[in-house]
């Protein structure tokens, strides 16, 4: 009789252990069951109550019983906590409602951005593209374009040079005798961007590699208004469609007559300010016509052709638009700076 109530217990403690799934439930399994006014417990009390012979059978069975049901708690208690760990791992190790990290993304640098709008609106009056190389001979970088060895306008450009004839181009105005012997005889209309190299002091104005973009355009009757008139054009698109614009005589030795071309100060208006050093204006492109020796060295017979080409700066009308005070920062590779724009 007690045998039988005490493998019952047996059987409903074991089903009871395995319904238990949390540890709150495996520790009240353990209070009803094992703990001292639990079930077994109350049954190990009762051996007094037998008959003698019949006690060490009942004590040794129960015995037994105790040991297996502490080993399947242990067991349980294990699995319990495997489980209770894998289901915290599913659904809270990785919080899918974090925001992520930001990833770094690049883009485009100032002087790339401004080299884009200036193609765009070249572009748009017929003007593509053509690239000419940074390391240029010095006979393309100054006698092709009417500079003899001998002339006082080499002092204008000083560069560096790699060796007795090869030199970093001080300017993108090699491009054009390139373009010219590569085109004859088709008119021309192109621009010619890129860096060009100067040994110079560096300044907040003034650093030893900036970019340029040249400006040719070779036909049969090509005039100065033409090349007023595509400045202007392109000062109204670049800077607004109000800026003014004037134009100015100079001298360079590959265009003839040469031109600078101003606009009024972006910055005053053109009431005079330390950036325009109070005149108001603000050079923004050397110019002129093709000169007919330059037209000469490209193959355009000068009786027949004529032809205009300028120089635009590049980080300078950045400047200018976006309020760079200082050149050095296009180089400087200051994430700071480089993430305003
Ligand atoms: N090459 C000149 C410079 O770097 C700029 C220039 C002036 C280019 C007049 C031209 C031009 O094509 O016609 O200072």
């Amino acid at each position: 009789m007690r045998f039988d109530e005490l493998e019952r217990r047996y059987e409903e403690a074991q089903a009871a252990l395995a319904r238990a799934e949390t540890p709150e439930a495996l520790e009240s399994w353990r209070t009803a069951w094992m703990g001292r006014k639990g079930a077994i417990t109350a049954l190990t009390r009762q051996i007094r109550d037998l008959p003698k012979e019949e006690r060490p059978a009942f004590g040794q069975r129960i015995n037994e019983v105790k040991a297996a049901l502490e080993a399947a708690y242990e067991a349980r208690a294990a699995e319990v906590k495997a489980e209770a760990l894998a289901q915290e791992l599913a659904e809270g190790a990785v919080d899918i409602t974090l925001p992520g990290r930001p990833l770094n993304v690049g883009h485009l640098h100032l002087t790339t951005q401004t080299l884009r709008e200036i193609y765009a609106i070249f572009e748009r009056m017929g003007f593509e593209v053509y690239e000419a190389p940074e390391v240029e001979l010095g006979y393309y970088n100054f006698d092709l374009l009417n500079i003899p060895p001998y002339h006082p306008a080499r002092d204008m450009w000083d560069t560096f040079w790699v060796d007795d004839d090869l030199l970093l181009r001080t300017h993108t105005s090699p491009g054009q005798i390139r373009v010219m012997r590569e085109r004859y005889p088709e008119p021309i209309r192109v621009i010619l961007p890129g860096k060009v190299y100067r040994y110079e002091q560096i300044t907040a104005r003034s650093e030893h590699q900036f970019y340029q973009v040249e400006g040719l355009a070779v036909g049969r009757h090509i005039t100065m208004s033409d090349l007023i008139g595509t400045l202007t054009e392109f000062t109204r698109m670049f800077y607004g469609e109000h800026r003014r614009t004037r134009v100015r005589g100079s001298y360079f030795p590959f265009t003839e007559p040469s031109i600078e071309i101003d606009t009024d100060c972006i910055l005053c208006g053109g009431k005079g300010c330390p950036v325009c050093k109070y005149t108001g204006w603000l050079e923004i492109a050397g110019a002129g016509m093709v000169h007919p020796v330059v037209l000469q060295n490209g193959g355009y017979d000068p009786d027949e052709w004529s032809g205009f080409a300028f120089g635009l700066g590049v980080e300078r009308p950045a400047m200018m638009k976006y309020g760079v005070k200082d050149i050095r920062l296009f180089y400087g590779n200051d994430l700071r700076f480089l993430r305003q724009f």
